[in-house]
């Protein structure tokens, strides 16, 4: 791996289907930083396990995870894509980095208190210190970049209060983590029932994921909220009407949308049009990527060689950062 290069770390959640809001909200970033920075992408399997107990569907959902990044492009020759369990450093780093938390920070954390509120008799201790695993997760490579979106601002904020008190006690090691997106706005996907963006909609016809078969694409699209249309020129768009474009802008031609605002300024619009338009236009985008990640989650063995290769490339990084914390803190006796 190029030294030079900067780290970049992003961890995934192994729960829940990959949508689009996913792929142009992170996916996509991850697959172009690959080719430009050190990246290491990691599936927060023990993440997981501070609201997901059951571990019975936990390995076919690491399969698809990860089936599923691998067909969006991200390619593990370039970025070392791994597995958070197969990393016991993290463990160890988790553990350190525990004595410098507070508990009174993490009770204030906006994400454990929406969880102590969702599962009030599931409030265990490593919810309360999920944001500590998560600074282990990055700095355990020294990252200092986080593709993340705005819902994971406060977890970096902490981070890099932990990062500042480790280096302030124990000498600099870390460099503090920031939020990091491409030098882009983040690309918000909206929702297909005009309410709020993919990946907060409760509805599951107001969300397209990518493991939707081309029917279901066509059925959802052709559901999604319109009405008769404007009456006068120039009349502003209604926010449905406006994430129907932003929807076509994703997937479809410059021209194709133009044809569509034209027809919209001059009046003439037809949605029952559009939607036919973006539905199969959303297919041709969806279609090719459910089918790659369906081939790969048939082939276990090559998930497994992924897997196994990255976890060494994750140790070989960990194993250095360690050492490093190991002697900033005075942990080496012999
Ligand atoms: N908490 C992140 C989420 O909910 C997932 C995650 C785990 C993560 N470890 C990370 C993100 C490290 C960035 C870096 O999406």
């Amino acid at each position: 791996m190029d030294k030079k290069k900067q780290i970049v770390m992003s961890g995934i959640r192994p729960t829940g289907f990959l949508h689009l809001g996913n792929y142009f909200g992170a996916v996509r970033n991850y697959v172009r930083l690959q080719q430009e920075y050190s990246c290491f992408f990691m599936v927060a399997d023990l993440h997981s396990l501070t609201t997901h107990p059951d571990t019975a569907l936990l390995k076919q959902q690491v399969f698809r995870v990860l089936a599923e990044n691998l067909a969006c492009g991200i390619d593990p020759e370039q970025a070392v894509l791994y597995c958070q369990s197969h990393v016991p450093e993290t463990a160890e780093l988790y553990l350190l980095l525990n004595m410098l938390a507070y508990v009174g920070e993490l009770e204030k954390t906006v994400t454990f208190k929406d969880k102590v509120r969702q599962h009030p008799d599931n409030v265990n201790a490593g919810l309360l210190t999920y944001p500590v695993l998560q600074t282990a997760d990055i700095i355990l490579h020294r990252a200092a970049l986080v593709p993340v979106g705005k819902d994971q601002e406060q977890h970096l904020e902490m981070a890099r209060n932990f990062v500042k008190r480790f280096n302030h006690r124990y000498g600099d090691v870390f460099p503090e983590p920031q939020a990091f997106n491409f030098g882009e706005e983040l690309l918000k996907v909206p929702s297909l029932d005009g309410t709020g963006k993919m990946s907060k909609s409760e509805n599951q016809y107001a969300t397209l994921y990518l493991a939707d078969n081309d029917e279901l694409i066509q059925k959802k699209i052709m559901r999604a909220k319109t009405d008769s249309g404007p009456t006068s020129p120039g009349a502003p768009k209604p926010d449905y009407i406006v994430n129907l474009f932003q929807l076509m802008k994703l997937v479809s031609t410059p021209e194709t949308v133009a044809q569509f605002e034209a027809a919209y300024d001059s009046c003439g619009i037809r949605y029952g049009d559009m939607k036919t338009q973006l539905a199969a236009d959303m297919i041709r985008f969806i279609g090719p990527i459910r089918e790659k990640a369906h081939s790969i989650q048939q082939d276990s063995d090559y998930l497994q060689k992924v897997m196994r290769n990255g976890a060494q490339k994750a140790r070989e990084s960990a194993s250095q950062t360690l050492q490093l914390v190991k002697e900033a803190m005075g942990l080496t006796y012999y």
